[in-house]
């Protein structure tokens, strides 16, 4: 049976950084569940289509196919066969995304991929349910959170190194945005599972957090 590590929590919690380190350690296949998420809202936003218009959001998704390649070991998003990767990590991909992932038609066909890969494969998956829905009987589970202060401060860095430029307190509010629809969606919403444990990463460096799981996963296997 395949070993699944689970890895939940808000938007710019570190999820990403230390699951993708965790996997080259581990030699598991790290898995994003949210560049999914973002795929497909890449393609809402292309075809033009309103996010907050459920009816047209279920025609369009009978129309995109995601699936995952890796390159080099880095997950590659493939929509509709083209890789999308480069075009997923703009604020408004991400706003997109958790505006359309409350739709049924798009989290189910989402979630059979995520089961399907992990089914046969050690992955550490990451996003927002894995724990509590898509991977329940994950051996590790874990939500992994931070202040909003910390995690929007972290964000602003991030694209201040890009050279792009940034508003501080635009980005807490959108962080704040983003907690609120994620975890008050009837579908799937932004929980830690009962059996997670919770990791705040706000005092924690990278390496310390790292640190923590893979204890959890080494203890487990
Ligand atoms: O982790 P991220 O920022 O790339 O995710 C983008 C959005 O996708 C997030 O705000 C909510 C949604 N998402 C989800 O609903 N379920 C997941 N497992 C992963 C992401």
């Amino acid at each position: 049976m395949a070993f699944n590590v689970a890895i939940d929590g808000p938007a710019g919690a570190g999820k990403s950084t230390i699951a993708k380190q965790l996997a080259k350690k581990m030699k598991f296949v790290y898995v994003d569940t949210g560049a999914m998420y973002r795929a497909l809202a890449y393609y809402f936003l292309t075809q033009k289509i309103d996010p907050k218009d459920e009816a047209s959001i279920n025609a369009a998704v009978e129309h995109a196919d995601v699936t995952i390649a890796y390159v080099e070991g880095e997950q590659q998003v493939l929509l509709n066969e083209e890789n999308v990767n480069a075009y997923l990590r703009t604020e408004e991909v991400g706003n997109t995304a958790s505006i359309t992932s409350v739709y049924p038609a798009v989290r189910s066909k989402l979630v059979a991929l995520q089961q399907k890969l992990a089914q046969t494969t050690d992955v550490i998956m990451d996003g927002r349910d894995i724990g509590t829905c898509v991977l329940p009987n994950a051996q590790v589970k874990v939500y992994l959170t931070a202040s909003v202060a910390t995690r929007a401060k972290r964000r602003y860095d991030e694209l201040l190194a890009k050279g792009e430029t940034a508003d501080l307190g635009q980005i807490a509010a959108d962080i704040e945005d983003r907690d609120y629809r994620d975890m008050h969606r009837e579908l799937s919403p932004l929980k830690q599972a009962e059996d997670a444990v919770l990791v705040d990463s706000s005092d924690l460096t990278i390496e310390e957090v790292v640190a923590v799981i893979e204890k959890l996963v080494t203890e487990r296997r």
